[in-house]
């Protein structure tokens, strides 16, 4: 599954290094050729005599070798690698690569990469909760490093929280997803809604919704690293834009609507947004005061353009149109309204009955409703799922359409980049 493929390993100092040696095996298994570097806490836990023996390649520790620099100098040890994947990465480790310090083999080889980096954090719940390991991990996820784990459990130290590195297999499959995955939507244009819209009032009120954006955002996130080129035009959302998305924050529908015409003409389109279907007619310029108004306050209210049906009609129309619908009850009946009446491809249907507990949650429960050329409608009830299982099934679905339009000679603009992958 990983042949052809190299890696460089880099083993920083932490009791779950131990597992870093059966990582070696399932990615030598798995065809990889795996060199590794330990750093001087590395050696701490596990013997370079040790990872040598399972990655059948010299174990490389120390910067200032003459041997080991004139046989394979630091700069060749990184550039020859396809994935450096950093396990156990200690907070240590993570703070020196945040601040792109080089003092040693393995943060100077990091540092000189210019292939993908993954880490697996594993280090005590209160230093993972340390606002200053949050701030680093943010710094790294902005650069576009891929993160597996950490994960909630107990640790070495007996206590018990979020911090432990993530096991060896799941370490191993976000490898391959990544070898698998990572150019899939390459050379595609994707623009994404995300979050709800803010309708003002006056200077100070506004009406909106619950929409958290967690799921655009994730859509968004996935994408990209599926290799897809992603604008997110995300509406007032408390979540950070995911690594390697073009970020445009807006306010209002109307704000969003104009942002996704600039960025128009694209592949995909994905309107995710809960925007608002109204907005008041005329917003006063001045904040509205208690004792000025009339009680009961009428507010003049007037439709927002549906950026969805703006999109999925207009001449530059991308090539696949996906919409969301939040439903509370008749769910499949209305979706499939729904695609008809904006003239959409593809509907994610879910019931926000607030038993459910979708908006603001981290799980989703959809139906993909599918039209196709003959507008023949098709039904996929999905299992109760995180956003982010969501996401990375839509992609799947996305990756499968496209290399549909590749085969039925569709789509000539991606043809020879989706075919080179
Ligand atoms: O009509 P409804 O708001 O239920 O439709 C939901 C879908 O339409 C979502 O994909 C949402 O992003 C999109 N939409 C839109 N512009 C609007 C209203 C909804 O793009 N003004």
């Amino acid at each position: 599954m990983l042949k052809d493929k190299s890696i460089l390993l880099v083993i920083t100092g932490g009791i779950a290094a131990y597992k870093t040696l059966d990582l070696i095996r399932q990615y030598r298994k798995a065809g990889a050729s795996v060199r590794a570097i330990l750093t001087k806490g590395g050696e701490q836990f596990v013997t370079p005599l040790s990872v040598s023996a399972l990655c059948e390649n010299q174990a490389y520790t120390d910067l200032w070798s003459l041997k080991d620099e004139s046989e394979m100098g630091h700069i060749r040890l990184s550039r020859e690698a396809d994935l450096i994947v950093i396990a156990p990465a200690s907070a240590d480790f993570i703070a020196k690569l945040a601040h792109g310090r080089a003092d040693d083999l393995a943060s100077t080889c990091v540092l000189a990469a210019d292939k993908d980096i993954m880490i697996a954090p594993a280090m005590n719940h209160k230093m993972w909760d340390n606002p200053a390991t949050q701030a680093n991990m943010r710094t790294l996820e902005k650069r576009g490093v891929y993160v597996t784990g950490p994960e909630n459990g107990e640790m070495a130290c007996g206590e018990t929280g979020m911090g432990r590195m993530s096991e060896p297999e799941t370490v191993f499959e976000d490898t391959l997803n990544h070898f698998q995955n990572g150019q899939k939507l390459a050379g595609l244009k994707v623009i994404v809604t995300s979050g709800p819209t803010h309708e003002p009032i006056d200077p100070v009120r506004y009406i909106s919704n619950h929409s958290s954006g967690k799921q655009g955002h994730a859509i968004s996130e996935v994408l990209a690293k599926w290799g897809a080129e992603v604008h997110l035009v995300s509406g007032p959302v408390s979540l950070n834009p995911p690594a390697k998305v073009k970020n445009y924050p807006v306010t209002s529908a109307t704000d969003m609507l104009n942002q996704v015409k600039n960025l128009l003409p694209a592949d995909i389109f994905i309107g995710v947004a809960a925007v608002a279907d109204w907005k008041i007619k005329t917003p006063s310029d001045t904040k509205l005061k208690k004792s000025e108004g009339a009680t009961p306050l009428t507010l003049e209210m007037t439709e927002n353009e549906d950026i969805l049906k703006y999109v999925a009609s207009c001449d530059r129309r991308p090539d696949l149109v996906i919409g969301f619908a939040a439903e509370t009850g008749d769910l499949k009946d209305k979706a499939k309204r729904k695609i008809k009446t904006k003239g959409c491809d593809w509907i994610l249907a879910n019931d926000v009955t607030h038993t459910n507990n979708i908006f603001g949650s981290d799980e989703n429960h959809v139906n993909l409703i599918k039209s196709d050329e003959n507008n023949e409608l098709s039904c996929e009830e999905w299992p109760r799922l995180t956003k982010k299982d969501v996401a990375i099934k839509l992609a799947h679905e996305i990756a499968d359409k496209f290399k549909t339009f590749e085969r039925e000679g569709k789509n000539d603009n991606n043809l020879n980049i989706i075919s080179a992958k």
